[in-house]
């Protein structure tokens, strides 16, 4: 297994996630966009990575970030298409972890930690579904990150191309 395409040459990290690499459900999520121009499974990796190195260096149970980090959008769906009416807390922003949840847990054997991070990744829009442990502070905040900077990605490719124009 390697993760060169994502510039992760990190061998210990790439040993906690890569029977959950293999498996074909966590493949799958290469073919749902998640925001902008990155799919959910490239989304996936670098909030499970980002939130495992901030573990990490806490030292916290950063095995349990990176797997969960790594399943916590494992809903299996696009949601763009998703546009049926539905009552707010019907709605993905709400259900998704949920669905994630669900999906994981028919797949792998996840612990209290990870089953929290997974299910909790959207507080504080889940309002009263407080997490648990510290771990899942961690992705909710990196996923909270990656998610502003990849749905303006596309944005800023524009403008840096557009500014790389005029100047040259
Ligand atoms: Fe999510
Ligand atoms: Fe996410």
């Amino acid at each position: 297994m390697n993760l060169d395409q994502y510039n992760i040459h990190d061998e210990e990290y790439i040993s906690y996630i890569s029977d959950l690499l293999e498996n074909e459900s966590v493949q799958s999520m290469k073919q749902y966009i998640q925001h902008g121009n990155t799919t959910t499974l490239d989304h996936c990796i670098s909030v499970s990575y980002k939130s495992y190195k901030i573990a990490k260096k806490l030292n916290l149970d950063y095995v349990s970030v990176a797997r969960a980090g790594l399943l916590h959008d494992l809903f299996l769906y696009d949601w763009h298409k998703n546009t049926e009416k539905k009552p707010l807390f019907k709605k993905h922003g709400f259900t998704h972890p949920y669905r994630a949840l669900q999906n994981a847990s028919k797949l792998f054997n996840l612990n209290d930690i990870e089953k929290d991070i997974i299910v909790k990744h959207m507080w504080p829009l889940t309002l009263t579904h407080i997490p648990r442990y510290r771990e899942s502070y961690i992705v909710l905040f990196v996923d909270k990150v990656r998610s502003t900077a990849e749905t303006f990605a596309p944005l800023t490719e524009k403008f840096s191309s557009i500014f790389s124009k005029n100047v040259s």
